[in-house]
């Protein structure tokens, strides 16, 4: 799509403002935060006497060092609804995370809450490249999780067209891009490079659809997978950023114009990255543990909240707010292989770089004896199903030796056919399958 450099009607003047503006308005409504937060959620008022500070301690924004971290067993020890800062009755609308064992984490939005997740998720739309009258195609999932129903409050808030398609039903997704023709869909990177497979399948190219842009999040992605998607759909691919616990999707998003790493929207959130061995901050531009203050909401404050991804934060470019890298993966996806720390994301790269091979992988470890043995499992093109073995063992072994050149780890590398690996049907892909004894 011809990239549309924003005019300035397209801004909320917050993005463009100076970052003292920004700084008085965060210390506002951080103090509002820790106030809401200790005043009215038990949680918080124990946490914040055990360490001994008060919200008025607060009077600069560096103060917030001195608050507690939250964590996600917070979440879980005070089930469902014991974070809430807001009786119930003003709650009016719930989400869980998909949590696979034990018990789901709750979050709660009032209704003023809905309104500015609303408003952000518009204003990433509009960093894509969004404008009103266009039309959103929404496969990620509706329900219980965020992505659904906040991307399409956000899209309507856009003044775009809606397609709320939810996720799965693969063969009709392909349909529907075909015969509504979105110019826009918001799903994640994986499942997106399902419907590009599907497009294929049906004897059609996702590059000839009318799909222009792709708002992809929810799971770490990389540049190579980004590239290997704009190429395969012949789209701009920007990056979206959330979680439930802070909000969901437009906690920060990508502007098409630099497609630089998602813009924090932090008029809204107040970001730290910390050691996460430590706990200290650390310097912008270093990698550490991402962590999120809530500035505006109302039902669930979250006050220095540890989200397990890796990440740093970078200067303002396109936008006043600060902007956050890539995540490199969650600290509990990371892989100690032999003592090596290894993230999905660092695969992923190296068999994108693979002509023969497509971006759908996955990572096998298990333990022989004492040692941990890693098998990472790829797949070849559509066109070359069939491939001789001595052509596969040719590529295995070029996967092999780049893994433990750039990451350091001994591999067995399995190529399969096209299709051989099984694709998610909704959501997020799983990459990695642990079988070493716990
Ligand atoms: O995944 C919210 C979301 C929906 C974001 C749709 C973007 C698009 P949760 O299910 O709570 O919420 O999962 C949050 O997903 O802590 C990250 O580990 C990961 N994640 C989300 N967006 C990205 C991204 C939604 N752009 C967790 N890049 C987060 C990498 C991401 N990881």
């Amino acid at each position: 799509m011809t990239v549309k450099t924003p005019a300035p009607g397209d801004l909320d003047p917050i993005e463009r403002a100076s970052r003292d503006e920004i700084a008085a308005l965060q210390l506002k409504r951080l103090q509002a935060t820790l106030k809401n937060a200790y005043d009215n959620v038990p949680h918080y008022r124990k946490a914040f006497d055990a360490k001994g500070v008060r919200p008025e301690d607060l009077k600069q924004l560096s103060d917030l060092g001195k608050f507690p971290f939250t964590v996600k067993s917070d979440l879980r020890d005070n089930y469902p609804f014991g974070l809430f800062a807001v009786p119930r009755e003003k709650v009016a609308r719930i989400h869980a995370s998909s949590g696979t064992t034990g018990k789901p984490t709750v979050v709660g939005y009032t209704k003023n809450d809905i309104d500015t997740w609303a408003d952000l998720v518009a204003r990433s739309i509009r960093a894509a490249g969004g404008r009103p009258g266009d039309m959103v195609h929404v496969a990620y999932g509706y329900g219980l999780f965020t992505g659904g129903l906040g991307a399409h409050y956000g899209a309507e808030r856009a003044g775009c067209t809606v397609i709320p398609m939810s996720g799965g039903q693969t063969e009709k997704q392909v349909q529907l891009i075909t015969d509504f023709k979105p110019n826009i869909i918001m799903v994640t990177p994986s499942y997106m490079q399902v419907l590009i497979e599907e497009f294929t399948r049906q004897g059609l190219d996702a590059a000839a659809s009318s799909l222009q842009v792709g708002i992809f999040g929810a799971e770490p992605w990389t540049e190579a997978m980004r590239r290997d998607i704009e190429h395969k759909a012949g789209i701009d691919a920007v990056d979206i950023y959330g979680l439930s616990e802070v909000m969901g999707p437009g906690v920060a998003s990508e502007c098409i114009e630099s497609k630089d790493g998602p813009v924090i929207w932090e008029d809204h959130f107040y970001p730290e990255v910390i050691n996460p061995e430590t706990g200290e901050p650390v310097a912008d531009g270093e990698e550490g543990e991402l962590v999120f203050t809530s500035l505006s909401k109302e039902a669930m404050p979250v006050i220095r909240y540890r989200t397990r991804d890796l990440t740093r934060l970078l200067p303002p470019t396109s936008r006043s707010f600060r902007r956050m890298g890539k995540i490199v993966g969650r600290s509990d996806d990371m892989m100690i292989i032999r003592g090596v720390n290894v993230f999905p994301t660092q695969v992923e790269e190296i068999v994108l770089a693979h002509e023969k091979l497509t971006g759908v992988y996955q990572l096998h470890i298990s333990r022989e004896g004492l040692l941990d043995t890693v098998e990472v499992h790829c797949e070849l093109q559509p066109q070359l199903r069939g491939l001789d073995d001595s052509e596969r063992s040719e590529i295995a072994k070029w996967v092999q030796h780049r893994i433990k050149t750039l990451v350091g780890i001994s591999t067995a590398v399995r190529v399969f056919d096209p299709d051989g690996i099984e694709r998610t049907q909704t959501g997020k892909a799983k990459r990695v399958y642990d079988k070493r004894p716990r």
